[in-house]
């Protein structure tokens, strides 16, 4: 390692500080002409529509050193193809902050590169597993340690596109979970944490996408329209960015997207919920976005919802059992309101942990229609990777 280390610095000291001589000018060459664009980049429009999604280093790895302990050859060939599918990298806590730039240095100026920005006080206050590491109103450590070195950093690269998912979960859970006391308590840390991230990261070459849960969540009928008025409020209140393209849905979901009838259409209470699937919800939902002032288009996650039919209920989050990679990331929707298909949960990575005992332990992750064991949210869990690519539709 350190040997490899030494070498590469070796040749970009000679790159730096002499003429490459002929042997070196071809790799080099080839290597600048890879990363980045030659110019800076202005997303407007879809920004899928013209560039496919870099395979982040991190997933990537995973992956690969899934692959190599498996003993069945043909579901290693299998898994090293998923290595190859682009994915968004979770910056989960301020540490994470430290893999940005070897995921960004290197990628093509026909791919972007993609993030989850996860770190608001206070996170996932109406569940346990994804509790973080930043306390409900701690408002100035997430601007300050969190989102401004964030923004520094992609300040150095302003030759490559990014796209952004800002915060899963957050905004939906003041609309439908504002009486639990943890909800109530990070209120207003989301608001102004939202608002302050959607601000601070309008960068040209960034697209931006607020998390919008999914049809079976602000999809019911009385959750629409507040569901509308809470995203735009955070839009407004960080001065309608130019680069937020509208929202993210299904993110580490499991609902298909045009299954007809929907999944759960048949359950007693679906008479109140006209968005059945993710493709109904993101065509009702983009409208009112815009009536209430927001741009309305939208990304679906895909990463994991090959199988319909798995949940008991709807709101069944945690490790679904039995289910499967989905279509791959495509800016092919067949929807105006939908700029592409994307994986944003790193399938393999855990919801949350089955572990009783745990801190973080969700009785979520212990009912029937969960996989177990399952180790803490975000740890790879190599049987349940296994189980995806079993699962996947289309195969691998
Ligand atoms: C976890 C994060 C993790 C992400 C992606 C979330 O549920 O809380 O820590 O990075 O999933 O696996």
């Amino acid at each position: 390692m350190k040997g490899l280390y030494s070498a590469v610095l070796a040749s970009a000291i000679v790159g730096a500080f002499a003429a490459p001589s002929p042997v070196e000018q071809g790799p080099v060459t080839a290597r600048a002409a890879m990363a980045a664009c030659a110019t800076p980049v202005t997303l407007s429009g879809n920004p899928f529509a013209s560039r496919s999604i870099y395979a982040n280093k991190e997933y990537s790895k995973e992956v690969i050193a899934a692959a190599a302990s498996m003993t069945d050859s043909a579901m290693a060939a299998q898994a090293s193809k998923v290595a190859q599918v682009g994915t968004f990298l979770w910056i989960d806590t301020r540490a994470r902050i430290s893999v940005i730039e070897d995921n960004l240095k290197d990628v093509p100026c026909d791919q972007l590169a993609a993030f989850v920005i996860y770190d608001l006080p206070g996170r996932d206050c109406a569940a346990k597993a994804s509790n973080g590491e930043l306390a409900a109103g701690d408002l100035t450590t997430y601007k300050s340690e969190y989102i401004d070195p964030i923004v520094t950093i992609f300040k150095k690269y302003p030759n490559t596109a990014i796209a952004l998912v800002i915060e899963p979960d957050s905004l939906p859970n003041l609309v439908t979970n504002s009486d639990k006391q943890a909800c109530k308590d990070s209120a207003s840390g989301y608001r102004d944490g939202v608002a302050y991230a959607l601000k601070q990261l309008n960068l040209p070459n960034i697209a931006m996408y607020i998390d919008a849960g999914h049809g079976g969540w602000l999809g019911w009928n009385d959750n629409l329209k507040p569901g509308a008025k809470e995203l735009a409020a955070a839009y407004k209140a960080a001065g309608s960015p130019k680069q937020v393209r509208g929202i993210s849905t299904n993110v580490a979901g499991w609902n298909a997207w045009d299954l007809s009838p929907g999944e759960f259409s048949k359950a007693t209470d679906a008479q109140w919920n006209k968005c059945q699937n993710e493709k109904i919800y993101v065509e009702t939902f983009g409208p009112l976005l815009k009536d209430a002032g927001m741009p309305g288009q939208a990304i679906i996650d895909t990463g994991r919802n090959a199988v319909t039919g798995l949940r008991k209920e709807w709101g069944d989050w945690c490790n679904v059992n039995g289910a499967g990679f989905g279509v791959r990331p495509t800016s092919t929707t067949g929807s105006t309101y939908a700029d592409a298909f994307v994986w944003v949960k790193p399938g393999g990575e855990s919801d949350g942990t089955s572990d009783t005992s745990a801190t973080r332990y969700d009785s979520y992750c212990g009912k029937d229609d969960a996989f177990k064991p399952a180790p803490e949210a975000g740890q790879w869990n190599q049987a349940y990777f296994e189980a995806l690519i079993k699962n996947a539709k289309p195969a691998f």
